[in-house]
């Protein structure tokens, strides 16, 4: 049976900060997933797996609604290498485009952070900027980015043939 991708509840905080602090500890705080909760609700999704949460992941707008982010992604280490994660990155984009002032999504990932680097690759994203000593003493963030292209409507034939 294939893993489930739904949104997530705020029913699920002890589940996803218990798998937050097992795969990926002092990344993120119970403080912080409620406060991405109240802000992008719609942008925060779980994978379930026999009624567990083996993953999950959220995003954000940006205060202008031009940028998405991809903000933060996890998956229980026996369920890696599944495909999950870019499941949740697929999810993520789709809900973003859905916004229609979203033109680029980003993405902050640690250059030793191959996984991430090779799924967010495989959707076109391109690493645009280092900024050296984010993290800390020669920690160094990344960033990477998507732009959104959107088809534009056609023009019918009847108004095309007046230009
Ligand atoms: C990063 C993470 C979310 C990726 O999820 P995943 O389900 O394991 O990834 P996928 O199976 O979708 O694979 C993504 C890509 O990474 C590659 N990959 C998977 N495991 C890998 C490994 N151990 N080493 C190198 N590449 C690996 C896959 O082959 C795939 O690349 P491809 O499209 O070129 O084949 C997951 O590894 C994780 O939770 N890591 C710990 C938390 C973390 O670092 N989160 C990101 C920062 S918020």
């Amino acid at each position: 049976m294939e893993p489930v991708i739904t949104l997530a509840e705020r029913e699920d905080f002890a589940e996803m900060i218990q798998l937050a602090d097992l795969t990926l500890p002092d990344r993120m705080n119970l403080h912080e997933l409620k406060k991405y909760f109240e802000l992008f609700p719609d942008l925060i999704f779980k994978a379930t797996y026999e009624r567990k949460i083996i993953a999950f992941c959220c995003a954000g707008i940006d205060m202008y609604q031009s940028t998405g982010w991809l903000l933060f992604n996890i998956v229980k280490k026996e369920f890696q290498g599944n495909g999950i994660g870019k499941r949740l990155i697929r999810t993520r984009l789709t809900a973003l485009e859905k916004f229609p002032t979203v033109n680029r999504v980003l993405v902050t990932v640690s250059e030793l952070n191959r996984p991430s680097i090779r799924a967010l690759e495989s959707f076109g994203f391109k690493f645009v900027e280092r900024e050296p000593n984010y993290y800390g003493p020669g920690k160094h963030r990344d960033i990477f980015e998507l732009p959104i292209v959107r088809k534009q409507p056609k023009a019918s034939p009847l108004v095309a043939s007046f230009l």
